[in-house]
C-alpha cells in the first residue's frame, strides 16, 4: 500500500519525507489555497523535491470537460506528463477522465462519496479513485467499509483501477484500510505522524538508554562504548 502525504506546505513535505517510507504528494486546491501562494510555483518546488519517480497528484479546477481537458494540459506541461491528473466525479468529470485516460494521462478520479462514482470511474479508465473517508462518516455513511467495498469491485469485475483513500481525521481509519491491502491512502501529516506515536515506545527506549549508561557511562552510545 502507498502512502501519501496530502499537503502542498514544502517544508511539511521534506520533514515528513525525512522520516516516513512515503511514496508522493496529494494535494487539492483547498490545499493549495493554504499556502496562500501562486499555484505552480509551490507544485513545481514539490516537483523538484519529488523529482520524477514519486507521485504527485494535482486537481483540476475546471467544472467542464472541455476545460478540465484544458487543466490537465497545463498541469502536465508544468509538472511532468508522470503528474497524475486529479478529476471530480461529476457527470462532466466522467467524460474527462475517458477522454484523458484515452490519451494517456494518469487520472486520479476524486471527489469520491459513493460505490457507484468509483465504479464508473475505474471503467472509464481512472489509475485510482479517491473515496472521502471522513466526510463520508460526517454525512452518516461508513467511509471504511465504502473504500473496502471499492476495493472489492473493482477486483471482482477485473477493473484494474486502484483505491486511494483519502480524507483522513485519526490514524486508526489507516490502521483498517492496510489490513485490507488497498492501494493507497493519502493523509494530512499530523494523521501520519499518529501512525507512530506511543508514550510506551517512547518509555522503553528511554528505560533501554537508562539501563546502557549503567555499564557505558551518561550520554554514550554504542558508537562511544
Ligand atoms: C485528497 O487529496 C482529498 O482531496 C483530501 O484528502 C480531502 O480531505 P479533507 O476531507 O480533509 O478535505
Amino acid at each position: 500500500m502507498k502512502l501519501i502525504i496530502d499537503d502542498a506546505d514544502i517544508e511539511a513535505i521534506r520533514r515528513m519525507a525525512a522520516y516516513y517510507p512515503v511514496d508522493g504528494v496529494t494535494t487539492n486546491p483547498t490545499i493549495l489555497s493554504r499556502t496562500g501562494r501562486k499555484p505552480y510555483e509551490v507544485l513545481k518546488e514539490i516537483r523538484d523535491f519529488l523529482g520524477d519517480e514519486q507521485e504527485l497528484h494535482v486537481q483540476v479546477t475546471a467544472a467542464d470537460a472541455e476545460g478540465m481537458l484544458k487543466d490537465a494540459d497545463r498541469i502536465r506541461k508544468e509538472l511532468g506528463p508522470q503528474t497524475f491528473v486529479k478529476v471530480p466525479v461529476t457527470r462532466e468529470g466522467l467524460k474527462a477522465i475517458r477522454l484523458l485516460s484515452e490519451r494517456g494521462v494518469s487520472v486520479t478520479a476524486t471527489c469520491i462519496y459513493t460505490r457507484m462514482q468509483a465504479f464508473l470511474a475505474g471503467k472509464a479508465g481512472a489509475v485510482y479513485a479517491a473515496p472521502y473517508v471522513n466526510r463520508i462518516d460526517n454525512l452518516g455513511g461508513d467511509g471504511l467499509q465504502t473504500v473496502r467495498d471499492i476495493h472489492d469491485i473493482y477486483r471482482k469485475n477485473d477493473i484494474p483501477c486502484r483505491v486511494l483513500a483519502a480524507s483522513f481525521k485519526n490514524s486508526n481509519q489507516i490502521q483498517e484500510l492496510v489490513k485490507y491491502g488497498i492501494g493507497a491512502v493519502t493523509a494530512p501529516p499530523a494523521v501520519i505522524e499518529g501512525l507512530i506515536g506511543n508514550a510506551l515506545v517512547d518509555m522503553a527506549v528511554a528505560d533501554f538508554a537508562r539501563d546502557f549508561e549503567k555499564i557505558a557511562g551518561s550520554g554514550i552510545t554504542m558508537a562511544e562504548a
